[in-house]
């Protein structure tokens, strides 16, 4: 975890030039001109003609080096130079800076984490990406991406639960992972359409070893009575169960419920950052300052406002401090607002509620882990989360070579889009 906060950003990976094939540098080149001219034409005045031009000259004179010696890779020389020379003039909005917004977490009671490791991932990703390829449900808009759907069929896979649960299954992609994840185990779905209903217009999922509740037998997660439903699956054990959360509620009432029935390992899908979201979420929760990138101040001439302006003309999710921050500099959630229920319900909160439920959060939490993003905006081309507020990814940017390795190269790039810091948390046993 990066753990700099508004401080000098560590300067830019980009060892691997030779890691790729000439198609590789002409698609970086390609995104990267985008950008140049994207900045560009949102900075104007004397300073940039100036940044320009010695960017030009820094170019030619590159440029003629290079094709002096080695006359094919031109292009790669004038691709890392003008990057270097680009974030040299530290100009905001490149790939490079995760984290140099803060990346706040929960601080978990023993300080334990989780026992798999990148190398772990960059293997689970080389079996997962054809895995995903063939999924029923290709244009899952308004559902989980890439990123999300590997995160949760990695962890899955590796706690292999007797029983899981998902709560928000929309047209069933996810149940379709978690099915992949483990062919063998009962799923338990509810939501309040049925998957099958979706049918009609396109593809959708529908598992046959999963008791649905949806339709007429919907029930929300936190009125189930959770006692009989596990005693009707023989399941005893309640650390053998893991709980998914893809449903737009506020997680600390979600949170409160799985304590209260005794679930161990939860995931939640949408853990929107501070000021974004239709939720109270986890990453909201823990936002506080006495964590390192957590808690804002609302001057509007702070660092953070000035970087916050910069990111926010490159990356869609990135919010400035006037979104950020409410009346009386409440910045807290939303603007000092408790979300739920896809933003139909709100309610104001005080300072000191936030600062207590990030505190009773503390109180029960064994784990908290937040999935990073598979890999650098440069190769997935995103553009819509703020690197600046995510932790490293697993694939660096300028690692070409091992993004098309992988396979993630032959997947479009708007299946890279739908990050959102899924968290994967464990939490006590009520005993405990
Ligand atoms: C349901 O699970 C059983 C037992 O694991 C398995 O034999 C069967 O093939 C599964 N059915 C489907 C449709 O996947
Ligand atoms: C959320 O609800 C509030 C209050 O009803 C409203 O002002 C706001 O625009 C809503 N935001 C979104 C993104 O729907």
């Amino acid at each position: 975890m990066q753990e700099s906060v508004l401080s000098a950003r560590r300067s830019p990976p980009f060892p691997e030039e030779e890691d790729g094939d000439d198609e590789s540098k002409t698609r970086k080149q390609a995104s990267f001109a985008a950008r140049i001219s994207k900045h560009a034409r949102l900075v104007s005045g004397s300073h940039c003609l100036v940044v320009s031009l010695s960017l030009l000259l820094l170019l030619v004179v590159a440029c003629f080096l290079f094709s002096r010696s080695r006359p094919v890779i031109c292009v790669s020389g004038y691709d890392s130079i003008a990057r270097n020379a680009l974030f040299g003039a530290n100009l905001e909005g490149l790939a490079t800076d995760f984290g140099s917004l803060g990346v706040p977490w929960c601080r978990s009671k023993h300080g334990k984490t989780v026992e798999w490791t990148t190398k772990d991932l960059v293997k689970g990703l080389e079996e997962f990406v054809p895995i995903y390829e063939t999924r029923p449900i290709k244009n899952n808009k308004f559902g989980m991406g890439f990123d999300h759907s590997f995160g949760l069929w990695f962890m899955a896979r590796w706690i292999k639960p007797d029983l899981m649960i998902e709560s928000g299954a929309f047209k069933g992609h996810s149940t379709w992972v978690l099915r992949q994840a483990m062919p063998e185990t009962w799923i338990i779905s509810l939501s309040p359409r049925h998957p099958g209903k979706y049918l009609k217009k396109g593809p959708a999922y529908v598992d046959a070893n999963c008791t649905y509740f949806t339709g007429k037998d919907f029930l929300d997660f936190g009125s189930v009575n959770w006692v009989s439903v596990m005693r009707k699956h023989g399941i005893s054990d309640l650390s053998r169960v893991l709980v998914f959360f893809d449903d737009h509620q506020n997680e600390l009432k979600r949170l409160k419920q799985a304590l209260k029935a005794g679930f161990q390992h939860l995931i939640f899908e949408d853990n929107y950052d501070t000021g974004t979201g239709d939720h109270y979420s986890l990453r909201q929760i823990c936002d506080q300052s006495y964590i390192r990138g957590g808690g804002h101040s609302c001057f509007r001439d702070s660092d953070e406002a000035r970087i916050r302006m910069k990111r926010k003309r490159f990356w869609e999710k990135a919010v400035d401090i006037d979104e950020l921050c409410g009346k009386g500099e409440a910045w807290w959630g939303v603007r000092g607002y408790m979300r739920d229920d896809f933003n139909h319900s709100n309610k104001a909160i005080s300072y000191a509620e936030h600062f207590q439920n990030s505190r009773f959060v503390e109180s029960m939490l064994d784990v908290y882990w937040e999935l990073p993003p598979v890999a650098g905006p440069s190769l997935t081309h995103q553009t819509r989360y703020d690197p600046a507020r995510a932790p490293d990814p697993i694939i660096e940017d300028g690692r070409y070579g091992l993004f098309q390795r992988l396979g993630l190269a032959r997947l479009g790039n708007s299946v890279f889009n739908g990050y959102t810091q899924m968290v994967y948390l464990q939490i006590s046993t009520p005993t405990s």
